[in-house]
């Protein structure tokens, strides 16, 4: 990280904190509905289909809140002080899960449906902001940022599930406030080396009037690819966010979990895909610097393209797993795992540099509601997932495996074959500056 700027790690940690929180508390907010209200670690005692439902809707306005937070930065405060409430939303949002009663698990819910929206889009904006126009380094600060983000995501589910499970729910919660508390002192202590990035960007008016410029050619035109690749995040994401429903689910019914005599709780299994994000972040970013060196194409929209295909074979792995436990009644653990390795390379291919490209094309003074709208669309593709996950019930695991692993191969081909269009819409905002390529 040496090589990066210094407001880096400090946006490294934050966000490292507040996704510990999220997908904490994301790990037990399902089994915390779902159990009994009577029982030694109480719930809510909510059905299966009514905690999903719950689940759903609230991985999607955690990411569609990402608009208002968007514009919130842009227009008023900027993104460093959106990502300060941000944060302190979360904070107080997981404080009042951790106590108990209806009316404060709604207004938790609440809390942390605005705090995120305000944070993410907004933090993942500021590293763009670190680095100059053209700057080679970008991509790589990205990839390390999003290594902060495993890093909080591969350890959260064990530490705040534990907690949740054994303790109870309510210090499970608690955990993940904790957590994010600590990404607030990181913040706070950090604001020294953020003194350039996240300010508020003063938009001109047109002389003698009170309008704002409008946009260029160039600049519609970098909006119009823009929303074409929200389309692939969409794709993406609607595939990839099976790993928290049909695939756990399956993992927990047909996958032969037992290792050396231990059968491995199924929840463990979630922090998978983040560990191998922590291990092939940097080889698979290097990979993509070799190819650029050897003047092949690296294009941020080829390499999404590329990723939405590898992410879409790991769906094959399960087609496998499905046949076999069709024939058998079980399926090997080996399936599962080289499943969430090939979705990831394909998550590293595409996931980070979908940020960067978007801190590269969007107009200064819409930088923050764009990356908000980037964020929207994942969370339209978190609730495809559960759309598509659901189909299962009735077409069947593989049939569902095996079309997620065609639908998103044929939608890889097409964008390569439309890859030269699309790339003269971005008008060479990827390509570098002299002083950059030097
Ligand atoms: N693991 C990523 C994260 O939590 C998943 C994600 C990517 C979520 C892009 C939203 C947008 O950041």
């Amino acid at each position: 990280m040496k090589d990066h700027p210094k407001g880096l790690p400090i946006l490294f940690f934050t966000e490292m904190w507040e996704r510990f929180s999220y997908y904490g508390m994301r790990a037990i907010l399902v089994l915390y509905v779902t159990e009994q209200t009577i029982s030694a670690n109480p719930g809510l005692g909510w059905s299966k289909a009514d905690a999903l439902s719950l689940y759903g809707w609230y991985t999607m306005f955690v990411y569609v809140m990402s608009i208002p937070g968007g514009i919130l930065a842009d227009k008023w405060l900027g993104q460093k002080k959106t990502v300060l409430l941000g944060g302190i939303l979360i904070a107080a949002g997981e404080l009042l899960l951790a106590m108990q009663g209806l009316t404060f698990f709604y207004s938790g819910l609440t809390l942390l449906v605005l705090g995120v929206g305000a944070l993410k889009p907004n933090i993942s904006t500021m590293v763009g902001g670190l680095y100059k126009q053209g700057d080679p380094m970008r991509d790589k600060g990205f990839t390390i940022f999003y290594i902060g983000i495993n890093i909080g995501a591969a350890t959260s589910p064990l530490l705040v599930g534990y907690v949740g499970e054994v303790y109870g729910w309510h210090y499970g919660f608690l955990l993940a406030g904790i957590g994010m508390i600590l990404g607030l002192f990181v913040y706070m202590w950090g604001q020294k080396f953020l003194k350039d990035v996240g300010n508020v960007v003063t938009v001109k008016k047109v002389e003698g009037t009170n309008k704002h410029v409008p946009l260029t050619r160039e600049e519609k035109d970098r909006i119009i690819v823009m929303l074409i690749s929200f389309l692939i995040v969409i794709v993406f994401w609607g595939a990839y966010e099976q790993a928290g429903g049909l695939m756990n689910l399956y993992t927990k019914e047909k996958i032969n979990r037992v290792v050396l005599g231990w059968e491995i709780p199924t929840s463990m299994f979630q922090s998978v895909p983040a560990f191998f994000v922590i291990l092939l972040g940097v080889p698979v970013a290097n990979y993509w610097v070799k190819r650029y060196k050897m003047g092949k194409e690296t294009s941020s929209l080829f390499k999404m393209a590329v990723g939405t295909m590898v992410m879409g074979t790991g769906f094959f792995m399960m087609t496998a797993a499905a046949w076999q436990a069709e024939e058998t009644g079980q399926a090997m653990l080996i399936w599962l795992i080289l499943s969430y390795l090939l979705q990831v390379i394909g998550e590293l291919s595409a996931s980070p540099v979908a940020l960067s490209f978007i801190t590269k094309l969007a107009p200064a003074r819409y930088a923050s509601i764009m990356m908000g709208i980037y964020f929207a669309a994942t969370g339209l593709g978190n609730k495809l997932a559960g759309m598509v996950g659901a189909l299962a019930e009735n077409a069947g695991e593989f049939e569902v495996f095996t079309g997620i692993f065609l639908f998103t191969t044929l939608f890889g081909v097409l964008l390569l074959l439309m890859l030269k269009p699309l790339k003269r819409l971005t008008h060479g905002a990827e390509e570098l500056t002299p002083e950059s390529a030097a």
